[in-house]
């Protein structure tokens, strides 16, 4: 059958690739489950017993037909139909034991998958995030945490249990009768040879099923959210969304059927070849005890013993089937687990004690680097991941400044002129390209990343809040703020009334994103988040969206309060935020082109005095 083919789709060309990385992984896999080692040994020694456990009945069946019945040996009977009872019940027992063992080692490593993934995926840089799809994502730490815990339980058991079935009753079956045994093997290529194809396909079949669903993880995730929902709405997109989604879940039932058919075709061509073999076993057998060379008791056992080796022979090539698939699983996880996170404290970085807030950039060149570097191929969509590797070019040109303790810096220039970016600088989000940003005269990348973020207070131009009361919001900042502290913060923060005015004040829960509060509302509650922090820089990057002329003096007056004592590093849109600043920083197109107070930017008139006459009009049509 040929594979539907679909750009966002790995092609079976990398599926067979994927398969071809066992060996590696194989051992990656063993190394990972080190802890569990002394269980999983538990657990196949158990399942050893069983096995030969297995062998018991047969063997027992023939001992009552060919010596207890003839004899007339009552008490025999007795004994062996006993004997069978109690290997009934200690296989019980055993197999109890064995679900016990394998869930105990399979949830194990689905947490410890779980809380590495997490771990690993929250300390990315934040630019992985911008290029990560976050549905992918948390499909990664869903399905295939669990599909890779399979392996190792479901898995390897039935693998060992079948080898060692299989194995044994071969044995008992050769000392039985041999020619018999021979015959029964003789079908032996009609399982092997077809498994190992339907294995491939299988596998491929999985990854793709994993990757459609990845991929409408992401959709519900980014449409299911307010401002992705909002967005369909306002431009009546229901219809094309649906389309879309419905296209891929329609993929994903056709895989599930495809899927269910080649396990099951090959299933019954199993049971067939089985119920074949057992035939020929009791039409050769049955000759053989007319002739009196076997005797029936032997013919019965070996007829039991025949569908116990088609079974695990059976299981074996389905084993291998899903061995392929939770590899899939394993890799995938791996490859997250694996991507490499350029921003990791330096060996020996530094603590900061006591900042104070002056600032140094020396001839800071950036440029956001390519998708290669910093994200996984597979977690992007398609059409980001081809313009992935276009070099964007440097962002920021040489930048050199200084800034004091305690100064009021306004950076002001166009759109798009690097802005944001400077600020995202200082507490490290992104990393210069080449020359450093110092702290205190501390070069950022020698200093511990915490002690560094601590320093820094960010209110972004679209603040971020979590689904969950004003309270908990703002305890983000700090766990441990008393509810007094936390009005204080608001008072400050001009926001205080209107949190009281909600319906259950603090403990209101605001919506995603904080949709339930106005824009300008937002931001005041960001900036007394950011006082909770009581930093020592605060960076401030004010929306424009945000300027309307109610909200104007509240958020003035917060912000001369927020920044009172503190170096505060200003991306500002509002004319009195630059006209009071200590210095005012010019950015173009990446450059610092102009730097000084107002009146001699002004009076320079430059690129400055420009945008000032600007801003004036527009606050003039404000009013
Ligand atoms: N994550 C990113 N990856 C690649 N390029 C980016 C990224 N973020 C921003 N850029 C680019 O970097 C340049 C500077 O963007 P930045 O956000 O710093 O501008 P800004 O001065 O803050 O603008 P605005 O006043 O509109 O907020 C822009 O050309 C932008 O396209
Ligand atoms: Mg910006």
């Amino acid at each position: 059958m040929r594979p539907m083919h679909h750009p966002m789709l790995p092609s079976d060309k990398d599926a067979v690739a994927g398969l071809s990385l066992t060996a590696g992984l194989t051992r990656r896999v063993w190394r990972f489950s080190r802890s569990y080692h002394p269980r999983v040994a538990g657990f196949l020694a158990i399942i050893v017993a069983e096995a030969l456990l297995g062998l018991l009945p047969p063997l027992l069946i023939r001992q009552i037909l060919d010596h207890s019945i003839p004899s007339k040996d009552r008490t025999q009977v007795s004994v062996l139909a006993a004997v069978m009872i109690g290997a009934a019940v200690l296989g019980a027992g055993l197999s109890l034991a064995e679900r016990w063992l394998s869930a105990a080692i399979g949830e194990g490593l689905i947490f410890d998958l779980r809380s590495r993934l997490f771990d690993h995926v929250q300390r990315m840089p934040i630019a992985f995030f911008t290029r990560t799809q976050t549905g992918s994502l948390i499909s990664r730490m869903n399905n295939d945490v669990i599909g890779a815990q399979r392996a190792v339980t479901q898995t390897l058991g039935s693998v060992v249990s079948n080898v060692v079935v299989l194995l044994t009753t071969l044995v008992a079956m050769s000392l039985l009768e041999w020619r018999l045994t021979l015959l029964a093997l003789l079908l032996l290529p009609l399982f092997v040879i077809p498994a190992k194809r339907v294995g491939r396909r299988l596998a491929a079949i999985t990854r793709e099923g994993f990757d459609l669903n990845a991929s409408m993880n992401t959709t519900m995730t980014e449409r299911f959210n307010v401002s992705g929902a909002l967005l369909v709405k306002l431009f009546g997109r229901h219809e094309d969304e649906q389309r879309g989604f419905t296209d891929r879940a329609g993929r994903v039932r056709d895989i599930g059927v495809r899927s269910a058919m080649y396990g099951r075709v090959f299933l019954t061509a199993l049971t067939l070849v089985g119920a074949v073999g057992a035939a020929v076993i009791y039409l050769v057998g049955g000759h053989l005890v007319i002739s009196g060379t076997i005797s029936v008791g032997t013919l019965v056992a070996l007829g039991v013993f025949v569908t116990q080796i088609y079974n695990p022979l059976t299981g074996l090539t389905n084993a291998r089937v899903d061995l392929m698939s939770a590899f899939v699983s394993f890799d995938r996880v791996f490859e997250v687990l694996d991507a490499p996170n350029p921003i990791v404290d330096r060996p020996g970085a530094v603590e900061l004690t006591d900042p104070r807030g002056e600032i140094t950039l020396d001839d800071v060149w950036f440029e956001y680097s390519s998708g290669a570097e910093v994200s996984i191929a597979s977690l992007e969509s398609e059409a980001q991941h081809a313009t992935s590797d276009r070099a964007g070019g440097p962002v920021l040109r040489g930048i050199d400044a200084t800034i004091e303790p305690g100064q009021l810096i306004a950076l002001v220039g166009p759109s798009g002129a690097g802005k944001t970016t400077l600020s995202q600088l200082l507490p490290r989000l992104y990393d210069v390209t080449t020359g450093a940003i110092r702290l205190d005269g501390h070069d950022i990348r020698d200093l511990t990343q915490t002690s560094l973020r601590a320093a820094f207070g960010v209110v972004s131009q679209d603040p971020h809040l979590f689904h969950d009361s004003v309270a908990a919001n703002l305890r983000y900042a700090r766990p441990n703020a008393t509810d007094a502290e936390l009005e204080a913060a608001c008072r400050a923060a001009r926001i205080h009334e209107t949190v009281a005015s909600m319906p259950d004040g603090y403990a209101t829960v605001v919506g995603e994103r904080g949709h339930r509060l106005s824009g300008g509302e937002k931001q005041r509650l960001a900036i007394a988040r950011m006082l909770l922090r009581d930093p020592a820089v605060v960076i401030l990057d004010e929306a424009t969206s945000s300027l309307d002329s109610e909200n104007e003096a509240a958020v003035q007056a917060a912000l001369a309060e927020a920044l009172h004592g503190r170096t505060a590093i200003v991306i500002a849109h509002r004319l009195s935020t630059i006209t009071g600043a200590d210095q005012i920083l010019v950015l173009d197109e990446g450059r610092l082109v102009e730097r000084g107070h107002h009146a001699e930017l002004y009076a320079a008139g430059g690129l400055y005095a420009d945008l000032y006459r600007t801003l004036v009009r527009g606050e003039a049509s404000l009013t």
